[in-house]
């Protein structure tokens, strides 16, 4: 496996390979690795035949209160993590190469990026879509893959993409979880072990709303409710949002039909977790 941060270098590296004809697959991080990224990688291996992860702490993306400084690092752990599964190319820009001195163009979604994690982290989908549409630049990846864990982050990027006619096809994947449920995170790494155990409300949230539409309820305040009410009874919660949309317009929905989306921001303490699933009227959906 190479490690590059020049991004000549990687443009260089990838026009050479597209040269011989290879497909060449790109899944974006900011690294600290856990099972969810390297699913990514792993499914990234089997449908390319280059594959390129990035590894970059976009400042973008990151509000003036948020944790830029105190995001988890550990490059040599991640490059071997990175090495086992068979990438090609670590990618890891620096920050004064991707945003040099001067720096002003930006890539605003529309409503799309507004609400849900849009309201309560202004301009986050602003970095996230300029940081990633650069990227796409940069390694002109046939395929992008990215987690259903940041399911509005998904959308943003597919937006972004179709509006701006990027030749890359997005792919979203499952939520990789830990065995009791818990969503795995970079972020989980904050938590102690009163705050790990807290944080299980997400997923608890997610099972409950799930029964009670196999039970027949369909409305979003029901469903609403008994969502808040399961997590409020953790202590150490403060509930950021949680909301019930159509997936693929994000928009509120009133009630249940076929499908929607149940999107969860919580505060476990000082950490803001975030978790989702799709809620079905048939019970041939998972979580
Ligand atoms: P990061 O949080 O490192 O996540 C990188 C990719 O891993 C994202 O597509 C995310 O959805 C996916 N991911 C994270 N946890 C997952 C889990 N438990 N199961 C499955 N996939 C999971 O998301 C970002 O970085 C950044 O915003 C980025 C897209 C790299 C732009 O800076």
């Amino acid at each position: 496996m190479e490690i590059i941060s020049d991004f000549q270098d990687m443009q260089g590296r990838v026009r050479q390979w597209r040269g011989q004809g290879l497909k060449v697959v790109l899944v974006p991080t900011m690294g600290y690795f856990h099972p969810g990224h390297v699913s990514l990688m792993a499914y990234g291996r089997t449908i390319g035949e280059r594959l390129v992860v990035s590894l970059f702490v976009n400042p973008a993306q990151f509000g003036p209160q948020e944790d830029l400084q105190r995001y988890p690092r550990d490059l040599d752990r991640d490059g071997r993590l990175a090495q086992e599964v068979g990438v090609d190319v670590l990618y890891t820009p620096e920050a004064g190469a991707m945003y040099p001195p001067g720096y002003q163009t930006y890539v605003e979604v529309g409503s799309l990026a507004q609400g849900l994690c849009g309201a309560s982290r202004p301009g986050h989908f602003r970095g996230v879509a300029t940081v990633v549409l650069k990227l796409l630049h940069q390694v002109e990846p046939r395929v992008a893959v990215f987690g259903e864990k940041d399911y509005q982050q998904l959308m943003v990027v597919k937006q972004m993409v179709a509006d701006l006619d990027v030749p890359t096809e997005i792919i979203g994947r499952p939520i990789v979880r830990e065995p009791d449920g818990l969503a795995m995170s970079s972020r989980n790494s904050y938590l102690n072990p009163e705050e790990r155990a807290a944080a299980l409300c997400l997923y608890r949230a997610l099972l409950g709303a799930r029964e009670l539409v196999l039970s027949g309820a369909k409305r979003r305040d029901n469903i609403l409710e008994a969502v808040r009410q399961m997590i409020n009874s953790t202590p150490g919660t403060r509930i950021d949002h949680v909301s019930l949309v159509d997936p693929v317009t994000l928009q509120e929905v009133e009630a249940i039909d076929g499908e929607a989306r149940l999107l969860l921001a919580v505060w476990i303490n000082t950490t803001r977790l975030i978790d989702n699933t799709l809620l079905s009227e048939s019970r041939l959906c998972c979580v």
